[in-house]
């Protein structure tokens, strides 16, 4: 962080007044000496900006008078029309003031910081286009082999990305061996299957046309896996949650997704199969888990968006709904009246029945259409069939019915029964949010 040192002075200022000033508050390194357009001349601030070793910069009467200095002098002011020199020719960086102005009787100094800069325009455009522009890929792959010097920065990226304690617990293993990859997608074409069961008929209907995997046809398999001991016992910042191993690794997938699409290379990531099956598939040693199986190639093209959106499976979150400010629940607007706002507006989904029963329990999940809201204090097993909330007040209830019908209206929901098995205020409010989330949202609804 660079060091700023404002200074307001009378004409003739001995050096020794303004240097003594300066060293109340200075101990560092100064970047910068600013004052006011003409008082450059003056030999104190000369001498000080030589002994600082600082380049020394002036605004003018006009630039500094803009800036909204905290400790306004009346005196400066009057004398030249400014609030305070030594503070507004700090702001006048853009740098952040850091201590109170100090003053003698001929002299002001202000210090500020200005921060670390960011990146130029261009650059940041470049930056958030990356981040746009990834996608997961599992059509379209070219039969080309990967550029080796092309896959060493790809790693790197990945290899460079934060780590708890940087502890680094990720590992790379590389896979193009066909029998190996045939294997790997024997696995996920079960898992396929098997989640393919799991679906009511309409939704499995979606997701018959979904493709899932690019295992067979990329020339390229990356498992990404997770060594939870590295680094030994006392890694910095893992002792009270050892999860951070685990978001480490998935950030150094990130990393490298975001590193491939830039070099124009489609990664797509697949998580249907066990960990362990596919651990055991690949040998990999008892203490090393699998994190990410990435399929990577070369593409003629990225889509403009997820393919999930562009088939209909499911819909991006808006920002606005994943903000809260200071405490949990408390967005820039309230999510139930904007809810009842939109339901005014809004435009009828098709889609999945959904039949929601409200304080049930896991042995009300008899059928694949059937999704309990578990209201109880404690944590019930997991279940994806289940959704924990329990809600403290009945308002809270009440957004959480509407997160969650406008949660599954993302999810490709478009109908959905309401039911109230146990019979408290709170469900009730979590009814109504339903109802009302479910409006926003064109859903259908009925109440059972
Ligand atoms: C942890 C994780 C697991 C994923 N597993 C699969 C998968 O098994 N099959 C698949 O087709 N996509 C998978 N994806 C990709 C997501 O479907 C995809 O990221 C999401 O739909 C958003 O699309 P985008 O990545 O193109 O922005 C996975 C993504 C993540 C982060």
């Amino acid at each position: 962080m660079s060091l700023v040192v404002g200074v307001g002075l009378r004409a003739g200022t001995s050096y020794a007044e303004l240097r003594d000033l300066v060293h109340r508050v200075v101990t560092g390194e100064v970047h910068l000496v600013v004052t006011i357009e003409g008082r450059e001349t003056e030999p104190a601030v000369q001498q000080l900006a030589d002994e600082l070793g600082a380049e020394l910069r002036t605004f003018s009467k006009a630039e500094l008078a803009e800036q909204p200095a905290p400790t306004p002098s009346e005196q400066v002011d009057q004398l030249s029309g400014i609030p305070s020199v030594a503070e507004a020719a700090v702001l006048a960086t853009g740098a952040h003031l850091v201590t109170p102005k100090q003053r003698t009787a001929n002299a002001t100094v202000a210090t500020g910081h200005l921060p670390a800069p960011g990146y130029e325009e261009v650059e940041r455009a470049v930056v958030h286009r990356v981040i746009a522009e990834r996608r997961d890929v599992r059509r379209g792959f070219l039969d080309v082999p990967i550029d080796d010097e092309l896959l060493t920065r790809v790693l790197e990226a990945a290899h460079r990305a934060p780590s708890v304690g940087l502890s680094q617990p990720w590992d790379f293993l590389l896979i193009r061996e066909r029998t190996t990859r045939q294997k790997v997608h024997a696995l996920a074409m079960q898992q396929r299957d098997a989640f393919a069961a799991s679906l009511p008929a309409d939704r499995r209907t979606a997701f018959d046309g979904l493709k899932i995997e690019a295992i067979l046809d990329t020339p390229l398999n990356i498992a990404v896996t997770c060594d939870p001991g590295r680094g030994g016992r006392h890694v910095l910042g893992r002792h009270a949650d050892p999860r951070t191993t685990w978001f480490s690794a998935a950030i150094a997938i990130q990393n490298l997704w975001l590193a491939a699409r830039a070099e124009g290379l489609g990664v797509g990531w697949v998580s249907f199969f066990g960990p362990q099956e596919v651990a055991d598939v690949l040998g990999l040693p008892a203490h090393v888990e699998l994190v990410g199986y990435l399929c990577v190639g070369y593409v003629d093209e990225f889509a403009a968006a997820p393919e999930l959106v562009r088939s209909g499976w499911a819909k991006r979150r808006p920002l606005s709904w994943a903000v809260h400010q200071e405490e949990w629940g408390r967005r820039d607007s309230s999510i139930v009246e904007d809810a009842l706002h939109a339901a005014q507006e809004a435009v009828p989904a098709t889609g999945q029945r959904v039949h929601v029963i409200v304080g049930g329990a896991a042995s009300d999940l008899g059928r694949p259409d059937v999704l309990v809201v578990d209201l109880r204090e404690e944590r019930p097993e997991q279940d994806f069939g289940v959704l924990w909330r329990p809600a403290r007040t009945p308002a809270e209830a009440e957004e959480y019915g509407v997160e969650i019908a406008r949660d599954l209206a993302l999810q490709g929901v478009g109908q959905l029964d309401v039911q109230v098995a146990a019979g408290s205020v709170v469900a009730e409010a979590l009814a109504a949010g339903l109802r009302t989330g479910a409006s926003a949202c064109g859903l259908s609804h009925s109440s059972a």
